[in-house]
């Protein structure tokens, strides 16, 4: 976290939005709360749930090249013990003489801790994985851990994959799932916390095509963020150091994103070699090689992991898009989501709550429904519900007024530029679709008409 983003949203306001408008709440909070565990509400579970659509479409469906798969998250301890976790996923520990609060080592700037300024002990090396018993004995034999990556449920289905699947190399395997890591320090919201979810691809690759696979991976997912309209100079990447790469990695680059407190990583593209498949084979005694049908030789694949967190993508993607502009004499607060990213894509509004014009919009409600997640509101002032649609991150209104009674028309109100349009209500579907879709809103259906224009 180098540098300080300045001109950045604070994040206060994205945790008070978030909590506000039901994204996102403390776990456990009628009990005080959970340290760093978060519960997702109705508008949070909708953007998580979008984030992860976006990724498994752009990753496996529109791809012939990937598959996926949902491992569980408990597995054998052998497990770990290969992929080197049992011994290496440490972080240094130490703890203040005096106030006995604990730190991360590598977080300090010098010995002192930061809370009291008392001296630290020496660092001693804390692994992050949970623990937990299999069946109803306590005892060591039953050990089991909580994954801290879902990557190695992957691994240890490499050959089911190929023989079920009956893909060639290079191909890939995506997963979606939670993580958990016992972190010394979380903190920065949803940044980090000790239960999460992942979104990682292992890309099984001939050795000596990794380093054009590995180019190939960062720059798609890169382009991935940006496509959804992340700014471009809000992503930046970084090559890890020697010193930094974990145990397994040959080559890595986080995907950093200028968050409010400066930037860190959003997503790590890593060159894992052959050292998971490699360990796998010897601590399970399986072969886990693949038949190179040209040399007729058995060879280990290479393996490229691109490996994204949902909950960083998601405060990724909060703080990208919450603007504040003036707007007459107030502020308008607004999430600019991408259409694709916003958890509700369209709210219907009648103008007032007279039974007739409840009466239409409820139909158009009714008949938007199936194809988006769409909300419908008669409270307040239309003023109000507009403002509210535009904190949330709503793309579109369509309002129902007491012409539409006589037109059968209604009008679209576009969250970023406030214009509107007035077409026909037989259109608003497959206008709508296109609007979603990035089509200007001034390209008008038939019998359509520019309502309002803003600026
Ligand atoms: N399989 C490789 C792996 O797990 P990582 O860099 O430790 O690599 C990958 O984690 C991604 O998972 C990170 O880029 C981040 O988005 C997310 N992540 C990791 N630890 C997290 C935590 N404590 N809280 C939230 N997200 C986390």
């Amino acid at each position: 976290m180098a540098e300080k983003a300045s001109g950045k949203v604070d994040m206060e306001k994205i945790v008070s939005l978030c909590q506000r408008r039901g994204y996102i709440f403390p776990s456990s909070e009628i009990y005080g709360g959970l340290s760093s565990c978060w519960d997702y509400g109705p508008l949070g579970v909708e953007l998580k749930r979008n984030i992860k659509e976006a990724w498994w479409r752009s990753v496996v469906q529109e791809r012939d090249d990937m598959v996926g798969l949902d491992t569980s998250i408990l597995m054998h301890p052998q497990v770990w013990a290969a992929s080197g976790h049992l011994e290496q996923f440490a972080d240094p520990l130490v703890e203040c003489k005096q106030c006995h609060l604990r730190w991360r080592a590598d977080e300090l700037k010098d010995n002192t801790c930061p809370s009291c300024g008392g001296e630290v002990t020496e660092p001693q090396q804390f692994n992050l994985m949970f623990k937990t018993f299999m069946g109803p004995v306590e005892e060591d034999a039953n050990v089991v851990y909580l994954r801290p990556e879902t990557a190695q449920g992957i691994f240890v289905n490499f050959q089911n994959i190929l023989n079920t699947t009956r893909k060639r190399l290079p191909f890939g395997v995506a997963q979606i799932g939670k993580a958990f890591r016992n972190e010394i320090t979380t903190g920065n919201f949803i940044f980090r916390s000790r239960e999460f979810e992942q979104m990682e691809i292992e890309f099984f690759v001939k050795p000596g095509t990794d380093e054009e696979w590995f180019d190939y991976w960062l720059e798609e997912r890169h382009n991935w963020y940006v496509n959804l309209g992340i700014k471009k100079e809000n992503l930046q990447l970084r090559k890890h150091t020697k010193g930094e790469l974990a145990h397994y990695a040959r080559k890595c680059y986080d995907i950093d994103y200028l968050f409010p407190m400066g930037w860190s990583e959003l997503e790590g593209v890593a060159n894992r070699g052959d050292f998971d498949l490699t360990q796998h084979v010897t601590h399970s005694g399986k072969g886990l090689s693949y038949l190179d049908e040209e040399t007729k030789e058995h060879i280990v694949p290479c393996v490229i992991e691109p490996s994204a967190g949902v909950d960083r993508s998601a405060l990724a993607f909060l703080c990208d898009a919450y603007v504040e502009e003036p707007d007459k004499e107030e502020i308008r607060v607004l999430l600019r989501f991408h259409p694709t990213i916003a958890p509700v894509k369209v709210a219907v509004l009648p103008l007032s709550k007279r039974e007739n014009l409840v009466e239409v919009a409820k139909k158009v409600y009714a008949d938007l429904r199936p194809c988006w997640m769409v909300q419908y509101d008669d409270t307040q002032s239309i003023g109000r519900r507009y403002r509210r649609q535009d904190e949330i991150g709503t793309p579109f209104c369509v309002t129902v007024d007491f012409q539409s009674l006589e037109d059968n028309q209604a009008t679209i109100r576009e969250r970023d530029s406030m214009n509107q349009i007035r077409v026909p209500i037989a259109e608003l579907k497959t206008t709508l679709a296109a609007k979603l879709e990035g089509e200007d809103l001034f390209v008008l259906p038939q019998g359509g008409q520019i309502w309002k224009e803003e600026r």
